[in-house]
């Protein structure tokens, strides 16, 4: 079935950039429904974007001829995935108050899609803390924000806040769309040598995301894990065919299509779901568990006492998922960890790897800003050696990933 999306666009100057994304998408079998934004009128005609999408293109919410025939919340519905692109400073600020003033802000509060934002604006305008507590309310709400690109800017600054390349939104949104890659875009992607379903009859076991260590009913330990890198895995294993069981931590994230969903919050919970989904052919432990939690949570809301002591805390050790499976009577034939590191990066993912007796660690730069990003820069260390990958969309990570776990398993027996 083809795949819709409801593209919306706002003012900014990398407006032109939505007509290449257009015939991307086009390209990819996707089929678009743009509606433009007043000021974005002003940077790309109606015409242009209708001849692309093949189309109609709408502007005016009180355009009734359009709004007889199919009305603003039947538009926002009737697309698989909204995506906003460019984002101006100013739809999210809208966007995150829930202001309905035009049709494209009416169509974002009414749809019941999943909503992609893909900022633009200059840099200032990205670090002023009016967009970044709006950007992280969206995130809150569910919207799936990609990250812009660094570099010069058409004001003649520099810095953060350029649109992403019109082909990393349209892998992003064909990610979010869980589609396979289209063919052409396979050349340095995993080789299946042929197999188009390498993992058929395979059960994946995966965790992701952060956990959550109950203080008292209203307060957690928790970290900045969004969960994206485990959840691009799964999807990826599952478009290879394997049968796949994503245990996930807390996290504002879409299962992708094909993967079994297992919500959990604390580790001890992560740790008994894994457990029970064994036995798995390889598990890949991506989460960013707890290390800690409260010895006892307080099972009513902790009150301040009028001392102005804390209420003392005592951490006591999670149990270890990852080395907990490395030494199980069923053990996954392929175990692979994450370690997430910001130094000495190979000499630690190796202790990691002999500590855990897993079988491979995929070694994670996080001195940058991986947490919640869009991209992933590993190294993957095992027994025979260290493999480097350039920084790849974690998207690219997942797929490399799993053409190694396919070639992996197709070496050993069933
Ligand atoms: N992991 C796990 N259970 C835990 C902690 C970590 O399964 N309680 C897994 C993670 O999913 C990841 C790997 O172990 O695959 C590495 O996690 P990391 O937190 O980097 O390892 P630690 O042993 O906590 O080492 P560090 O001292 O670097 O925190």
């Amino acid at each position: 079935m083809t795949q819709r999306v409801l593209l919306i666009v706002s003012g900014g100057i990398a407006a032109y950039k939505s007509l290449e994304l257009v015939r991307l998408l086009r390209k990819r079998g996707i089929a678009v429904r743009a509606v433009l934004t007043q000021s974005a009128a002003q940077f790309v005609t109606p015409l242009s974007l209708g001849v692309l999408t093949e189309d109609q293109v709408y502007e005016d919410l009180f355009d009734l001829k359009a709004e007889r025939e199919i009305g603003h919340i039947q538009l926002s519905r009737q697309a698989d995935l909204v995506v906003v692109a460019p984002a101006t400073a100013n739809i999210l600020a809208r966007m995150a108050n829930g202001i309905a003033d035009d049709l494209a802000t009416t169509l974002l509060l009414a749809t019941d899609k999943p909503v992609l934002a893909v900022p633009a604006m200059n840099v200032r305008m990205w670090h002023h803390k009016a967009t970044q507590r709006n950007l992280h309310q969206l995130r809150a709400d569910g919207v799936h924000v990609m990250e812009p690109d660094d570099g010069a800017m058409a004001c003649g600054e520099f810095g953060k806040g350029r649109l992403p390349e019109p082909e990393a939104i349209a892998t992003e949104i064909a990610r979010l769309l869980a589609l396979p890659l289209p063919v052409d875009m396979l050349s340095d992607q995993p080789d299946f040598a042929g197999d188009a379903r390498p993992l058929a009859g395979r059960h994946i076991l995966i965790t992701a995301g952060p956990t959550q260590e109950p203080i008292d009913p209203v307060r957690y330990i928790a970290n900045r894990s969004s969960g994206k890198q485990g959840f691009a895995i799964a999807a990826a294993a599952a478009r290879a065919g394997a049968r796949v069981t994503l245990v996930a931590g807390p996290v504002h994230l879409l299962t992708p299509a094909g993967v079994d969903r297992v919500d959990v919050e604390t580790a001890r919970q992560m740790l008994a779901a894994v457990e029970s989904a064994l036995p798995a052919d390889a598990a890949i432990m991506v989460a960013a568990v707890a290390d800690w939690r409260t010895a006892d949570a307080a099972d009513q809301k902790l009150k301040k006492d009028g001392s102005g002591q804390p209420a003392p805390l005592t951490l006591v050790e999670n149990p270890d998922i990852l080395a907990t499976l490395g030494h199980h009577p069923q053990r996954p034939a392929l175990l692979i960890g994450f370690a997430a590191e910001t130094q000495q990066i190979a000499d630690h993912a190796r202790a990691k790897l002999a500590r855990k007796g897993a079988d491979w660690i995929v070694a994670n730069d996080v001195s940058g800003d991986v947490m919640g990003g869009d991209a992933n820069s590993v190294q993957i260390v095992t027994t025979a050696g260290i493999e480097t990958w350039p920084t790849l969309p974690k998207g690219e990570v997942a797929d490399k990933l799993i053409e190694k776990v396919a070639n992996a398993l197709s070496s050993r027996p069933d």
